[in-house]
């Protein structure tokens, strides 16, 4: 059987080069240049048109990074509003993650299937090219159409000039490459054996540890037997009855008695005046009014949405009579369905809100 191609090996890229200079300029026909490694400026030498890989990469980009932010505008504002810590529904700064995530993985999956579509590659299909097992070591050949008659004499002539131009008598012209390096074959089977050596059966065991410092901390724990004092531990536990600063105690638990009781005995350090109702009325604007409304008239966005049960209004019997020291207790600990607020209001911003919802009593 005749073969269609003729191969010209070489043994560097820029001889590679000059070769593709000649046989351009001789009118011969390359199929194709197979090269260890990407060659920088070969599809310009071998005259291909630019990849169209990185349009695609930045329209898909585009197209991530669009739905990335319509997707959160629209969960966030419309579908399932969500009040973090009185942040607005529609907090940009804090898509930007999500929508950068996004960006990058539409722009790398559709890069990628750009690319399986355009090398029409899909599981299972047979390769259609040649397999030159050299190629992928350390040998780069061109591949051209085999020439007949005189061009053939003058391709010989051409790559036998080359060899003396370039002095390189390893450029040779080859019908059928079957050459295989065993060396590289060799080292398969010893890649396994190591990774496989640093498994142990024993769970107990890690195995080969490579950088133990940087998997295990070498600080003390709190509480630690202190080394320069055995009896000791590292930290000292604080004295009975330390609190931390800025700290005020609330002496009634989260139970039942310690409502009614802190209904019947707290009073609020601070007396009520327009600048603290104030105060209040914009930490209410901020954590409450979702579910509570501008007015504590149960009708806030959650609840139109009817993403949330209506709260009790301010107006109803059961809370216009409400002491200070319940409302104070459920804003703390959280009532119910209504969550615990403690972690996000300071003692003194707990007293200005009770102020405002006091004043919204009163109102109604
Ligand atoms: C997630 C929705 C939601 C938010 C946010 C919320 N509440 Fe409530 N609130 C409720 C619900 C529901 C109840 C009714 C609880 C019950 O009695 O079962 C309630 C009850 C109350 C009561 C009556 C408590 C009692 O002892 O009967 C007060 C006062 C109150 N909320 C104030 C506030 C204040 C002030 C804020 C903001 C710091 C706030 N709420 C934030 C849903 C909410």
């Amino acid at each position: 059987m005749t073969n269609k191609y003729l191969h010209i090996v070489f043994r560097d890229e820029e001889n590679l080069f000059e070769g593709i200079d000649l046989l351009r300029a001789n009118d011969f026909s390359i199929v194709d240049v197979m090269t260890p490694f990407p060659v920088h400026g070969l599809d310009h030498k071998i005259g291909l048109k630019p990849s169209l890989i990185p349009t695609v990469g930045f329209i898909c980009g585009a197209i991530g990074a669009l739905t990335g932010f319509f997707f959160q505008s629209w969960v966030f504002t419309s579908s399932w509003p969500m009040n973090f810590g009185g942040k607005p529904f529609f907090a940009f700064p804090s898509f930007i993650p999500v929508i950068f995530e996004m960006t990058v993985l539409f722009s790398a999956l559709g890069m990628v299937l750009a690319f399986l579509y355009r090398s029409k590659l899909y599981p299972h299909k047979e390769c259609s090219t040649e397999k030159v097992p050299i190629t992928t070591d350390d040998q780069f050949v061109i591949k051209l159409m085999k020439p007949e008659g005189e061009k053939l004499t003058l391709l010989q002539k051409l790559v036998n000039e080359l060899k003396v131009k370039l002095d390189n008598p390893e450029i040779a012209i080859s019908e059928k490459l079957t050459f295989f390096n065993n060396k590289i074959v060799a080292l398969v089977p010893l890649a396994f054996i190591l990774c496989f050596s640093s498994c142990k059966n024993n769970k107990e065991q890690p195995g080969y540890e490579y950088m133990p410092d940087m998997v295990y901390s070498r600080s003390f724990e709190y509480y630690s037997a202190n080394p320069l004092d055995k009896s000791k531990s590292m930290a000292k536990v604080p004295p009975v009855g330390s609190i931390p600063r800025s700290f005020t105690p609330y002496p009634y638990p989260n139970t039942k008695d310690g409502y009614e009781q802190a209904g019947k005995e707290w009073i609020n350090p601070l007396s009520s005046n327009d600048i603290y109702i104030d105060e209040g009325k914009k930490l209410f604007e901020l954590y409450c009014v979702y579910c509570h409304g501008q007015k504590g008239e149960a009708n806030g966005i959650l609840v139109e949405k009817q993403k949330f049960p209506p709260p009790p209004s301010f107006s109803s019997d059961i809370l216009k009579e409400l002491p200070a020291g319940k409302i104070f207790h459920s804003i703390t600990y959280g009532k119910n369905l209504m969550g615990p607020h403690a972690s996000m209001l300071s003692y003194q911003e707990r007293c200005k809100v009770v102020l405002f919802v006091q004043s919204l009593q009163k109102k109604l």
